[in-house]
């Protein structure tokens, strides 16, 4: 039994994981105490991983009904994060390790992300678009990935986060302006459709949210108070643009490594219309796509233990000692 921990942003996360199993995964969101500020407030996420840290992993040993004694490892994020946040739960997992005179092996979060769907063991291209990254990866064996492209300013996340509240629709983004579009044109606003022919790999996303603005200002001036038809026809139009964008260069990437294989994950794959676009994309070409399952895709502590089990049935060995990493990056490709 492994036990793992994930507390890198605003999710408080243990879970109990064996053999490829996960079983338990308990999260405790933040996201109503941060949602009046719009985003994530560092101070106030470290304080509430603080607080409830102990009960959630209380909580996952519970659901796998298991005791502490039976945990053989601990695994936790190391980074990147929220150097506070992320202190909580390196603190809280080296405690466990040393109480329990078992290992503890650092996990980069935006791996196991990369590594949170059901994927075959051949090569593959990973989309991984979460609140804080956008990130095109290709990876031909376990363990082995570079990062081919990224995001030049605002993850796919973010831009749905600040699109939100830019048409006043709360926090977190993603979810409210999928099912917002779902009534909505998304040929209404023919948004940009920022770097989609760029000769390199990586992603932009404030050109589109400055495109946004402006059509919600010309729009408040014409009706301060805009119709529901308006926003819905505004949040349609603005997914369309950005999966677009994710789909062709995650499909033109797959191409130019010659890959059978596509992977999807982190919050952003949560989005119903990227799936389906990815889905249909893959179709058309004979990829397999690896989508990770919606409880996977957000931050959350199972992943974390998935991959550090697959890492340590690959011979990976700690480091004797470590610290947390807040800006650890993924091996790049240039
Ligand atoms: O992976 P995650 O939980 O946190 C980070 O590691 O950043 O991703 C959170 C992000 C938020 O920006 C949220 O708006 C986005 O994922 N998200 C979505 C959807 N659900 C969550 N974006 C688009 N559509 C969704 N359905
Ligand atoms: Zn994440």
């Amino acid at each position: 039994m492994l036990l793992a921990l994930e507390t890198s942003c605003d999710e408080t996360s243990a879970a109990v994981v064996h053999r490829g199993s996960i079983l338990s995964n308990i999260v405790s969101s933040q996201m109503d105490l941060h949602a009046a500020f719009g985003g994530v407030v560092p101070e106030i996420a470290s304080r509430q991983h603080l607080r409830v840290v102990d009960a959630v992993i209380r909580e996952a040993c519970e659901r796998a009904s298991i005791q502490s004694s039976e945990i053989e490892a601990v695994a936790v994020t190391r980074g990147p994060g929220l150097p506070s946040a992320l202190l909580v739960g390196v603190a809280a997992a080296r405690g466990l390790s040393t109480r329990l005179g078992k290992p503890l092996i650092p996990v980069h979060h935006m791996e196991a992300h990369l590594y949170s769907p059901q994927l075959s063991p051949e090569p593959l291209v990973a989309l991984v678009v979460s609140g804080g990254h956008t990130l095109l990866v290709h990876a031909p064996r376990f363990g082995e990935h570079r990062v081919m492209g990224q995001t030049v300013d605002d993850a796919a996340g973010e831009a749905f986060d600040k699109a939100a509240q830019l048409m006043g629709l709360g926090y977190p983004g993603g979810p409210v302006i999928e099912r917002t579009a779902r009534e909505g044109n998304p040929r209404a606003h023919d948004f940009p459709r920022p770097m989609l022919h760029s000769p390199d790999w990586n992603f932009s996303f404030s050109g589109l949210k400055t495109a946004l603005r402006r059509t919600v200002t010309t729009l408040r001036a014409a009706s301060p108070q805009l119709p529901d038809s308006g926003v819905a026809d505004l949040c349609a139009s603005f997914q369309t643009a950005v999966v677009e964008v994710l789909v062709e260069k995650t499909m033109r990437a797959a191409k130019h490594h010659r890959v059978a294989q596509v992977a999807v994950s982190g919050g952003v794959a949560c989005n119903g219309f990227l799936r389906a676009e990815m889905e249909k994309r893959c179709r058309q070409e004979g990829i397999r796509l690896a989508v990770a399952d919606r409880s996977l895709c957000t931050d959350n502590a199972g992943m974390i233990g998935m991959l550090a089990e697959k890492k340590m049935e690959a011979g990976f060995q700690p480091p004797a000692e470590w610290d947390i990493e807040p800006d650890w990056a993924m091996p790049s490709a240039s």
